[in-house]
C-alpha cells in the first residue's frame, strides 16, 4: 500500500519542520541538551574534579638545562587519575608561543583522548595590561593609566588584543578585569583598578569585557576568550590598605560604590567571576552565601561560573578561622557558591569534596549545579571542537598595528599635572639632564604582572623597548642627554654628581616613582616616597634651571614635599611598553597631552578623600584640598565651556532629560579633552555628596574648532540607596555640572 501525504500538509509539514529546525538552533538550548546529556554519563569524580583548579607548578618540573617543562607523569596524575578540569598560571615567568602552544598541546591531548570522556581543560591566565604571561606581547598601560584615557573605546581595543593575543598562546580564559573601586591608594593592587569612581569603572570594565568576549559574548570566535571580573565584593578596599585584609563596609556603601562594576559588567554578559580574597564586615566573600548566591545570583542575575581566588578556600581554614577543617572550609565555600576552587597547590579539595558528599554533607545536585556551568562555558567557548592553539593566530600577535594602539593608550594616559610658565613642551635643540629611579627601567614602566607575576626581572623585557631616557636620548641624540641615576627607589647615589650635571644643562628631567610591585608584596606603610627620592628632587632643584618631574608610579606617591620645586608634573602611571617613547613625545610636544586622573591625588597620607565627599567633610574648616582633585589634567592648549542647556527643567520618570554643552579649543594647539558630567542631588534623605560623575566623553578639537557634546540622563540615573538600602529617587532639585558650569532642574514624580 502506498501512503501518499496530501500536498497541504506536506507543505504545513514542511514550514513546521523548518520552524523546528530553526528552534533547534538555538543555541542555548542546544547547549544545555549537550550539556545534560554530558553530565548524564559523570561519576561524581569526574563532576568533583571539573570543579579543581590546580597551578602549572603541580604538573612541572625544570629540564635538565634549567627550563620550564611539563612533568607528563604528574599532569596523568592529574588530569586522568583526578580528573581536573582547570590548570591556571605560569612558572616562573613569561613563556614564548610555541612554548605555550606545547604545553597546552599536551594538557588536550591528555584531556581529550586519555580521558573516559575527553573533557577538555580550561586553562586561565592573569592577563592583566596584554598577554603579559607570553614572551612579546602587547602591553598596554596598566588599567589605571588606561582608566586615566578616559577613552572606553581604547580600553575595549586592549580587550580586544589582549583577547586575541592570549587566544594565539592557545589559552581562552582571562583573568580579569579588576572591577574594585580604588579607594584606598594604598592598596598595592590600586593600579590594578580603573579609579575611584563606580561609574568610571562600570563603563571602562564593560568595554574591556565587551573586548575580550566580543560585542555579542560569542566565546566561539576564535580570538575572544571568557572574561573573569574580580575580585568580588569589597576587595579593594582593605582599612589598613594592606592587601588581603579585611574591609568594613555597610550595605549602603557596598549598593552604592562596590556593586555597580559588576551589575554592570554582568549586564554586559561577563561569562566568569573571582572572589574577593579577603573578608567584609567579619565575613570571609568565599563563605558568604549573601554575597555570592543572593546578591550576585539572584539580585545580578548572574549565570556563569564562579571561581575562587588563590588557596582561599583552605584559607578559610587556615587563615580565616571560619571552618574547623579543611573539609568544613570545602563546605562552607561551597555552600556560599562557589564552582571552582584554584586550590591550587594539590587534590585536597577533590578528596575533600568528594567526601563531603559520600557523607552527605553535600548533594550531588549541587555538585551538578556547578559542573553544569564550567561544562557549559566549556561549550561556549568551543573546547569540544577546538581544545588546541590556532596556529593561525600567531601571524597576528603582537602585530604593528595592536603596537600602535597601545602607544595610542599611553599617549592618551600621561596626565599633565602642572606646568609652571608652560615650562613644557620642552624644545628638541637644548640639552637636559635624565635622572631617578625610574628613568632608565622597562619594569618600572610596567609594573607587576609583567612577564613575571612582581613584573620586576628585567631580563624578560623585549630589548627594543625603550625606557623614559632610551626614548629621550633617541629624540634628542645622546649628545644632548647626560642620565645619572641619582638615586636608587630608596637609597641616594652620588647626589653632589647631580647638582653639578643640573647647573650645565637647559633643563632637569626628574624621574621618580616606584618598583614593581603586585599583590601583598606590594604592601607599604604610607604613601611617601622613600626620602632618598626626595633628596634627588632638593638636589637637582637648586640649579636655577627647570626641573620637569615624571612620576612612574602604581598608585598616588606623595610629592607633596617637593611639589612647588617642581616646574612641571607629568604623571606616567604606569604606561607600558610604549610608555617611554610616549612621555618622550609629551615632554617634547609632538603629543598634547590629554590624560585625567581617574582618582584624588593626596596632598597628605591621612587625608585620603575621594571627589564624592559629603558636605560636611568641607564646611569650614574641613576642605577637600588634594594636591590634584579628581578629573584634573592639563593640555597644551585651552578648552572653553559655554552654552551649557538643558532640554526640560522639569524631568519626569519616564523622560530623558538632554543636557548640551559647548566645548571650544580656544589655544593655538590640536588637543583632546575629557568631558565631564556631574550631577548634585540637592536635597534627599540620605546626606547627598556633593557630586557624582554621572556621564563623560572625549573630544578631540583643532584650534578654533567647537562641539556641541550631547548627554542623556533619566530617572534611572537619579537613584540612590535609600534609607532602607533600597534603590530610590526622590524628587526635588539637582544640579548638572559640567567644565565649570551649572544648571538645575527637578524631579517631579
Ligand atoms: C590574585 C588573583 C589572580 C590569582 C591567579 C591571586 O593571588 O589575587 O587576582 O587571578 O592569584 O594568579
Amino acid at each position: 500500500m502506498v501512503f501518499t501525504i496530501p500536498r497541504r500538509l506536506l507543505v504545513l509539514m514542511c514550514v513546521l519542520s523548518l520552524a523546528a529546525a530553526l528552534l533547534a538552533a538555538v543555541p542555548a538550548d542546544e547547549l544545555d541538551q549537550r550539556v545534560d546529556q554530558l553530565l548524564r554519563q559523570m561519576t561524581l569524580e569526574e563532576k568533583v574534579g571539573q570543579m579543581t583548579q590546580v597551578t602549572i607548578q603541580v604538573v612541572s618540573r625544570k629540564s635538565a638545562d634549567g627550563k620550564h617543562e611539563l612533568d607528563t607523569a604528574r599532569l596523568y596524575d592529574t588530569v586522568v587519575n583526578h580528573h581536573v578540569g582547570s590548570i591556571l598560571n605560569v612558572d616562573p615567568g613569561a613563556y614564548s608561543l610555541e612554548h605555550w602552544h606545547e604545553i597546552i598541546r599536551t594538557i588536550q591531548d591528555l584531556a581529550t583522548r586519555k580521558t573516559r570522556l575527553g573533557i577538555p581543560v580550561i586553562y586561565g591566565i592573569d592577563a592583566i595590561h596584554g598577554a603579559n604571561y607570553t614572551r612579546n606581547a602587547t602591553l598596554f598601560p596598566q588599567s589605571i593609566g588606561m582608566a586615566a584615557t578616559w577613552n572606553p573605546e581604547l580600553v575595549r581595543k586592549e580587550g580586544e588584543i589582549t583577547a586575541l593575543e592570549v587566544r594565539a598562546s592557545g589559552i581562552p580564559w582571562n583573568f580579569n578585569p579588576v572591577l574594585g573601586v580604588g579607594r584606598q591608594p594604598l592598596w598595592p593592587r590600586f593600579f590594578e583598578t580603573y579609579g575611584e569612581d563606580p561609574y568610571l569603572v562600570s563603563v571602562l570594565g564593560a568595554a574591556y569585557i565587551k573586548g575580550l568576549e566580543g560585542e555579542d559574548n560569542d566565546l566561539s570566535q576564535p580570538t575572544r576568550v571568557a572574561a573573569c571580573m574580580k575580585h568580588y565584593l569589597g576587595y579593594s578596599f582593605p582599612l589598613s590598605g594592606q592587601d588581603r585584609t579585611p574591609a568594613w563596609i555597610p550595605e549602603r556603601m557596598l549598593r552604592e560604590i562596590f556593586l555597580p562594576p559588576f551589575r554592570a559588567a554582568t549586564e554586559a554578559g561577563v561569562h566568569t567571576l573571582m572572589v574577593n580574597s579577603s573578608e567584609i564586615n567579619g565575613i570571609p566573600v568565599h563563605a558568604s552565601k549573601t554575597l555570592l548566591t543572593d546578591v550576585l545570583r539572584k539580585e545580578l542575575g548572574f549565570r556563569g561560573v564562579v571561581v575562587t581566588d588563590w588557596y582561599d578556600v583552605i584559607n578559610l581554614y587556615e587563615r580565616e578561622k571560619v571552618a574547623a577543617s579543611r573539609k568544613e572550609a570545602a563546605r562552607l565555600a561551597l555552600e556560599a557558591g562557589i564552582d571552582m576552587s584554584m586550590v591550587p597547590f594539590d587534590f585536597s579539595f577533590y578528596d575533600d569534596v568528594l567526601a563531603l558528599v559520600r557523607e552527605g554533607k553535600i548533594s550531588e545536585a549541587r555538585i551538578d549545579q556547578s559542573v553544569r556551568r564550567i561544562l557549559r562555558l566549556k561549550f561556549e567557548l568551543g573546547l569540544f571542537e577546538h581544545p588546541y592553539p590556532d596556529p593561525n593566530l600567531k601571524t597576528q600577535f603582537a602585530s604593528e598595528r595592536s603596537r600602535r594602539v597601545a602607544l595610542q593608550a599611553a599617549r592618551e594616559s600621561l596626565t599633565l599635572l602642572k606646568n609652571r610658565h608652560q615650562v613644557l613642551p620642552l624644545a628638541r635643540n637644548i640639552r637636559v639632564l635624565v635622572t631617578g629611579p625610574t628613568a632608565n627601567s622597562l619594569a618600572r614602566l610596567n609594573g607587576g604582572w609583567s612577564f613575571t607575576w612582581q613584573g620586576g626581572d628585567e631580563s624578560y623585557y623585549p630589548p627594543e623597548k625603550l625606557t623614559i631616557l632610551e626614548a629621550i636620548e633617541q629624540k634628542l641624540g645622546k649628545e644632548r642627554v647626560i642620565y645619572l641615576p641619582g638615586a636608587d627607589y630608596d637609597r641616594t647615589l652620588d647626589l653632589p654628581a647631580v647638582t653639578r650635571a643640573a647647573s650645565e644643562v637647559d633643563a632637569v628631567i626628574l624621574c621618580l616613582g616606584e618598583p614593581a610591585y603586585c599583590e601583598t608584596p606590594g604592601n607599604i606603610n604610607d604613601l611617601y616616597l622613600p626620602e632618598a627620592q626626595y633628596a634627588l628632587a632638593r638636589a637637582v632643584s637648586g640649579a636655577n634651571v627647570p626641573v620637569v618631574l615624571v612620576l612612574a608610579e602604581g598608585r598616588p606617591r606623595l610629592i607633596h614635599p617637593i611639589v612647588e620645586q617642581m616646574d612641571a608634573i607629568l604623571l606616567a602611571y604606569l604606561p607600558g611598553l610604549e610608555g617611554g617613547p610616549a612621555i618622550a613625545e609629551v615632554l617634547f610636544g609632538e603629543v598634547n597631552p590629554s590624560g585625567k586622573l581617574p582618582f584624588t591625588y593626596p596632598k597628605f597620607p591621612n587625608k585620603l578623600m575621594c571627589y564624592d565627599y559629603k558636605h560636611s567633610e568641607i564646611a569650614k574648616p574641613n576642605s577637600y584640598d588634594p594636591e590634584f582633585p579628581f578629573g584634573f589634567g592639563l593640555s597644551y592648549t585651552r578648552f572653553a565651556y559655554s552654552h551649557l542647556q538643558l532640554s526640560k527643567k522639569i524631568l519626569r520618570p519616564g523622560d530623558s532629560l538632554e543636557i548640551q554643552v559647548q566645548v571650544k579649543n580656544v589655544g593655538k594647539r590640536a588637543g583632546k579633552e575629557a568631558v565631564l558630567l556631574y550631577l548634585s542631588d540637592l536635597v534627599r534623605s540620605v546626606t547627598p555628596p556633593v557630586q557624582q560623575l554621572k556621564r563623560f566623553a572625549k573630544v578631540d578639537l583643532q584650534p578654533g574648532e567647537a562641539q556641541t557634546v550631547t548627554f542623556h540622563l533619566t530617572e534611572a540615573d537619579l537613584r540612590f540607596i535609600g534609607p532602607d538600602n533600597r534603590t530610590i529617587s526622590e524628587a526635588g532639585e539637582f544640579r548638572i555640572s559640567v567644565g565649570g558650569l551649572s544648571q538645575t532642574f527637578r524631579l517631579e514624580k
